[in-house]
């Protein structure tokens, strides 16, 4: 241990060019109203058994870091995250665990390398310091230049190629993940994927209806007119059913939920250019469905307000108006919920049963590159 004198007066800008930027940093420390009351290298003897060791305590650490940063780049590219029919394997269910478990490893290890790195490796070192407030001579800001490359040596870093590397991949795992979780999802085009729903026209499923797709409930009751009050609204879906290689059934994507609505008597839509004949009957529809999926960030804007005509989405408060083919008049949303062009037919016991006339002709949720 070396305890250093502070009460030295202040060096010329000549005698501090003579000194070890050790000295330099002690002098200047003195002078700057900074007492250095203890330091102490804690390997005086270069390349000890307990020096390699604490270094290899924190190669260790830096380099774990650096494979959960390669670890969650592997699983964000190559992991299992498609929800899949209930008896399907559900394998996506450890997607986001795995990726916020090897996020949160690689932190950690890099922040115990750093610990370990100064409890173990840098000098010991114990200052206090006075306040004040003149600006920097220029004798002040060789100090501060001999403190800066000090410290440097001190980090023991120049010669220390086992931690400067391992501390480079680290470095480089923690710059490379927000790179690859940001631009990832950027590199393989949609296609058309988005552009359809499940209430595409399929006539080989649906011969009865000459491929339109049915509108059926949530208990996959096909639902007719009568099934709403003025004024009713309810979540509806396509009629279609897939099964897997398991032998179970269902809807096979979240695409297609739907807002059927009935208007009150008296209500008039305002159709979108053509669409004035989506909603039935035709001719003056009292019945409209519109895609549950709010165009702001996707989620289900379905609190319909009967006595308003608006429908809200809670997320952030979005309002669409329905008699104007659920424009957007309020929130973060701008544009319309695309609508369903919908359908009466007759099903084989005479009753009357929706049906949707094709899909919707435009990509419902939010907005995405290349948007048609
Ligand atoms: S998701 Fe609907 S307002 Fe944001």
């Amino acid at each position: 241990m070396t305890t250093h004198d502070t009460s030295t007066e202040a060096p010329s800008e000549e005698q501090i060019r003579q000194m070890t930027p050790e000295e330099a940093m002690i002098a200047g420390a003195a002078i700057d109203g900074v007492h250095i009351v203890h330091h102490r290298n804690r390997f005086p003897i270069p390349g000890t058994k307990a020096e390699k060791r604490a270094e290899r305590a924190v190669a260790l650490s830096f380099t774990i870091s650096a494979l959960a940063g390669v670890a969650f780049v592997v699983y964000f590219c190559a992991g299992k995250w498609k929800w899949h029919l209930p008896g399907s394997p559900q394998t996506f269910q450890y997607y986001t665990p795995v990726l916020g478990g090897t996020l949160a490893a690689m932190m950690l290890f890099l922040g115990v390398g750093l610990v370990l790195w100064a409890k173990l490796l840098m000098p010991e070192e114990e200052t206090i310091q006075d306040r004040h407030d003149v600006p920097s001579t220029p004798e002040d800001k060789l100090f501060a230049e001999a403190t800066l490359v000090a410290g440097l040596e001190d980090t023991g870093l120049p010669r220390r190629g086992l931690i400067l590397r391992t501390m480079g991949l680290a470095i480089g795992a923690v710059a490379t993940v927000p790179l690859v979780a940001l631009v990832g999802g950027m590199i393989k085009k949609p296609g058309t994927q988005l552009l359809h729903t499940m209430y595409k026209p399929d006539p080989d499923m649906f011969p009865d209806t000459g491929g339109m797709v049915p509108i059926v409930d949530e208990f996959w009751n096909w639902i007719g007119p009568d099934t709403l009050e003025p004024g009713g609204l309810a979540t509806v879906f396509p009629g279609v059913r897939k099964k897997n290689q398991y032998g179970y059934d269902g809807l096979t994507d979240a695409s297609s939920p739907t807002l059927l609505i009935r208007l009150r008597p008296g209500q008039k839509v305002k159709a979108r250019k053509g669409q004035a004949h989506f909603g039935w009957p035709a001719n003056n529809p009292e019945y409209l469905a519109f895609s549950k999926i709010c165009t702001h960030a996707g989620c289900p804007a379905s609190l319909y307000e009967q006595q308003t005509s608006r429908l809200l989405c809670p997320c952030h408060q979005s309002q669409f108006e329905v008699l104007e083919d659920a424009k957007p008049v309020f929130g973060p949303a701008t544009r319309s919920l695309p609508k369903l062009p919908i359908k009466v037919v007759t099903d084989k016991n005479g009753a009357q049963r929706f049906v949707a006339a094709d899909d919707f002709d435009e990509a419902i949720g939010p907005g995405f590159w290349e948007r048609r």
